[in-house]
């Protein structure tokens, strides 16, 4: 098969570990017989920097064109937070989403055998493994809903922010994280407010629905502080984490701090038709970029859920990951993972060493 690859590299350290995950991409087309051609698209501070906005006008055009967009990370402090939407990175990351329909966000947190000491949490309770996938909500709730800003008569200016959810959002994320349940250890944990929020009292009645239609996934509700405090408690209790778009914003972040490293960890965006969107978890670490010192796993792992979500090709996809562990086994780090000591590999030799396991 043939795949039409959008590539938004981004700023930072995006373009290195962008570079390395195509080139893995490449070794697995030659391997297993598939061909992929790149398209690149601009956007995010760079895109600011060449036209003036970062989300440039048939950017979303140009990514429904292809059968999936690989993201390496967008802004930094060099574009701060601008009054201007258009000259924020960030609007050119939500605008994506919406404009292409990417309405769940898959955020899998596993701690890596190889790296079962990188986790912060207790001994006893890294041992019990993690490995949970977060199911965020990812084009509703307070980050789209009406914004606004009002002088008030005596208590000077006013925001707000509106949390709305309608039935048909709930449902087709909730959907997603049972159909999600049962190709893992069939069990959903739903997280709200319901205790306080109207908009998670309606999310717990569809969730309460939809479980009737999915008998064979163990089912909870859990209260959102609640569920902050059980991921650094025992993490391996959760397997599907499924929660609104703030919610799972912040709840991500926590889930993979716990594994050691977020320079390990991709991400999927997927709608209800292609192409559904690919980045690593982590940021643009201006700091470190361009020196050949960030780590491309999260990224060549993004590549990974784009063979199995995107293409369907779960033996492509196990071939990255298994490289991956390979690699770590083998006890190669790259500066983000070394201890005290340990010498790092850079951007480009780790994903040498990954394409040479593939
Ligand atoms: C994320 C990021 C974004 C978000 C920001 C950069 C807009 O934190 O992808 O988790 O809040 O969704
Ligand atoms: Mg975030």
């Amino acid at each position: 098969m043939n795949y039409k690859i959008a590539l938004i590299r981004g700023d930072g350290i995006g373009p290195e570990v962008v570079g390395e995950a195509v080139k893995v991409m490449d070794a697995v087309g030659q391997k297993f017989g598939h061909t992929f051609e790149y398209v690149d698209v601009l956007m995010g501070g760079c895109a600011i920097d060449a036209v003036g906005c970062s989300y440039p006008e048939g950017t979303a055009e140009k990514c429904r064109a292809c059968d999936a967009v690989l993201l390496g990370a967008v802004g930094g402090p060099k574009w701060g937070h601008s009054t201007e939407a258009e000259k924020r990175p960030e609007t050119a990351l939500l605008s994506i989403r919406k404009d292409l329909g990417l309405y769940a966000n898959l955020r899998p947190a596993a701690l890596r055998p190889a790296l079962a000491d990188a986790c912060p949490l207790k001994k006893e309770t890294a041992e019990k493994g993690i490995d949970l996938m977060m199911v965020r909500e990812l084009t509703g709730g307070i980050y789209f809903g009406k914004k606004n800003r009002c002088q008030t008569e005596d208590r000077g200016e006013e925001a707000s922010d509106l949390l709305a959810y309608s039935e048909l959002e709930i449902e087709r994320i909730g959907r997603r994280a049972f159909e999600l349940a049962r190709l893992r250890r069939k069990k959903v944990s739903s997280v709200d407010k319901a205790n306080v929020l109207e908009s998670s009292r309606l999310w717990r009645q569809v969730m309460h629905r939809l479980k009737e239609e999915y008998p064979d996934v163990d089912y909870e509700d859990v209260l959102v502080d609640n569920a902050a405090m059980q991921l650094v408690r025992d993490p391996g209790q959760f397997d599907v984490v499924v929660t609104e778009n703030m919610f799972g914003d912040i709840l991500s972040d926590e889930a993979s701090m716990i594994t050691g490293s977020i320079g390990l960890l991709p991400s999927a965006s997927i709608g209800d038709s292609a192409p559904g969107l690919y980045e690593p978890i982590h940021g643009s670490a201006p700091d470190i970029a361009g020196q050949d010192k960030a780590n491309p796993i999260a990224t060549i792992l993004s590549v990974a859920m784009m063979f199995r979500y995107s293409f369907r090709l779960p033996r492509e996809a196990e071939a990255i990951e298994k490289a991956v562990d390979a690699v770590l086994a083998e006890g190669w780090r790259t500066a983000d993972i070394a201890k005290e000591g340990e010498t790092a590999a850079g951007t480009r030799k780790m994903g040498a060493l990954i394409r040479e396991r593939i």
